[in-house]
């Protein structure tokens, strides 16, 4: 078994790219607090090292990441979760000042999904299959789920996914909108790099006032991730969601 003090979040830095690995495979990268406060240190200083010009984001394992670690959720009270302001996921990578390929592959849900959906250029392997299962938690998405998915694929395709927990295929989610380019897993890591290195090409200057303006793309959004946290937070409180988030930790089937 991998020893849970090794880094959660691998880093490699050359030609202006940072590459960010979540790497807890073995928990199907489920995003531990532990791994979300690695993520948020290491992009941190990303954001304030003038030597990175884009960060491509990609996961070790069979998939890119089972969203929010339930086991850790599990033993989260209310008090907690609003009192640190839980989100299970990443403050920083939303409001990241430089561009972001998400380079995904196996299952992307949850708040693997949101990490997606927080970056500028999704990448898919063909083998990648998106959905928001929080629904079948008797829970709701955190980490802007509610806000971001509808932007990127609409409201009617977002509303199906996030009532039901509908899983898209890569094709699916390409068509959707959700993902910008499709590739074969194999060539998955080499053409996020070889993106990446494209447009770390241009000026740094140029590349933060692009990503800056993008951002301004969506007003309200703000607004709508703090309306949503608070929502999240009070799934805390509910019965029907404590009591799925012990049946997973159980293997045992979630109540409806
Ligand atoms: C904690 C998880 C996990 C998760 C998997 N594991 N997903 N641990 N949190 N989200 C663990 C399993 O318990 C198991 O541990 C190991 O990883 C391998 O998982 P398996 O289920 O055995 O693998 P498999 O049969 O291949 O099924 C893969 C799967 C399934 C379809 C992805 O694991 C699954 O449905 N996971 C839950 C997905 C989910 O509901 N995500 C939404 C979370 S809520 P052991 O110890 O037995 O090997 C969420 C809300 C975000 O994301 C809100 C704010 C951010």
């Amino acid at each position: 078994m991998r020893n849970e003090t090794q880094p959660r979040v691998g880093i490699s830095t050359q030609s202006g790219v940072a590459v960010m690995t979540l790497a807890r495979p073995q928990n199907l990268n489920a995003l531990s607090r532990a791994l979300t406060d690695e993520l948020d240190a290491n992009l941190l200083r990303l954001a304030a090292d003038e030597t990175v010009r884009v960060v491509v984001l990609q996961a070790d394992g069979k998939h890119f990441c089972a969203g929010a670690d339930i086991a850790d959720m599990s033993t989260m009270t209310y008090d907690e979760a609003t009192r640190t302001d839980f989100i299970g996921c990443s403050r920083e990578l939303g409001r990241f000042p430089k561009p972001v390929i998400a380079a995904v592959h196996g299952m992307v849900l949850g708040g693997g999904c949101e990490l997606a959906e927080m970056c500028d250029i999704v990448l898919a392997a063909d083998d990648a299959v998106f959905a928001h299962p929080e629904v079948t938690l008797n829970a709701m998405p955190g980490a802007g789920g509610t806000q971001r998915l509808p932007r990127a694929v609409g409201r009617h395709l977002a509303m199906d996914m996030l009532l039901t927990g509908r899983r898209l295929s890569a094709e699916e989610a390409r068509q959707a909108g959700l993902v910008s380019r499709i590739v074969s897993r194999d060539q998955l890591r080499s053409q996020a790099l070889a993106l990446a290195e494209e447009i770390a090409q241009r000026p740094l200057g140029l590349l933060t006032r692009m990503k800056q303006s993008v951002l301004r793309a969506h007003p309200g959004l703000d607004e709508g991730l703090a309306f949503e946290a608070s929502s999240f937070q009070a799934c805390f409180q509910e019965e029907p969601f404590l009591q799925a988030m012990q049946a997973f930790v159980k293997k045992q089937e979630a109540r409806r």
